[in-house]
């Protein structure tokens, strides 16, 4: 199985299936993450975090485009919306094949630095408070994460 489609009703829900999520990631598994302003990704990446057992609180790391938060696994949280248009490589690699889980936020622009192996998540605003939550894995691993979501 390769996609997963799940609708949340609430934030809270939201994070519970990152929660899910994050239970079944391992040293360097790489998440994107898709959606328009307020979509909820940084909400996402919250119960990633929360799984991880990070107290610190995550905020948007716009203006950093990487912030990293020491876990049971340490987490890279990247947000590289102000990255559209350039190629530049802020050392991908180092958070790609690291020993932590990276999660990516608009990482449609930065495409060509993205590893074949990852799950790609597409948040899509449907009302106020419900989101239609779309994964592709891309990859055994991620194949067989999004099967045992469902
Ligand atoms: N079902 C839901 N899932 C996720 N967030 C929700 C849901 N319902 C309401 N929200 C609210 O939507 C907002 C999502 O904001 P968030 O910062 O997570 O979006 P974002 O996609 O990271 O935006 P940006 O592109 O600005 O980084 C939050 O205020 C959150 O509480
Ligand atoms: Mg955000």
């Amino acid at each position: 199985m390769s996609q997963l489609i799940i609708t949340t009703n609430t934030a809270e829900e939201t994070i519970a299936v990152a929660e899910k999520l994050a239970n079944r990631l391992t040293p360097g598994d790489v998440i994107t993450l898709e959606g328009d302003l307020g979509a909820g990704k940084t909400t996402f990446t919250k119960g990633i975090a929360k799984a991880l057992g990070i107290t610190r609180t995550l905020s948007s790391p716009t203006f950093t485009i990487v912030k990293e938060y020491e876990g049971k696994l340490p987490l890279y949280h990247m947000d590289v919306y102000r990255l559209e248009g350039s190629d530049e490589d802020i050392g991908f690699d180092e958070y790609f094949n690291g020993n932590g889980i990276a999660v990516v936020e608009w990482a449609q622009f930065i495409e060509d630095f993205l590893p074949e192996e990852r799950l790609d998540i597409t948040i899509n605003y449907q009302d106020e408070q419900s989101r239609v939550i779309e994964f592709t894995a891309c990859g055994a691993h991620f194949e067989s994460i999004i099967e045992s979501l469902s």
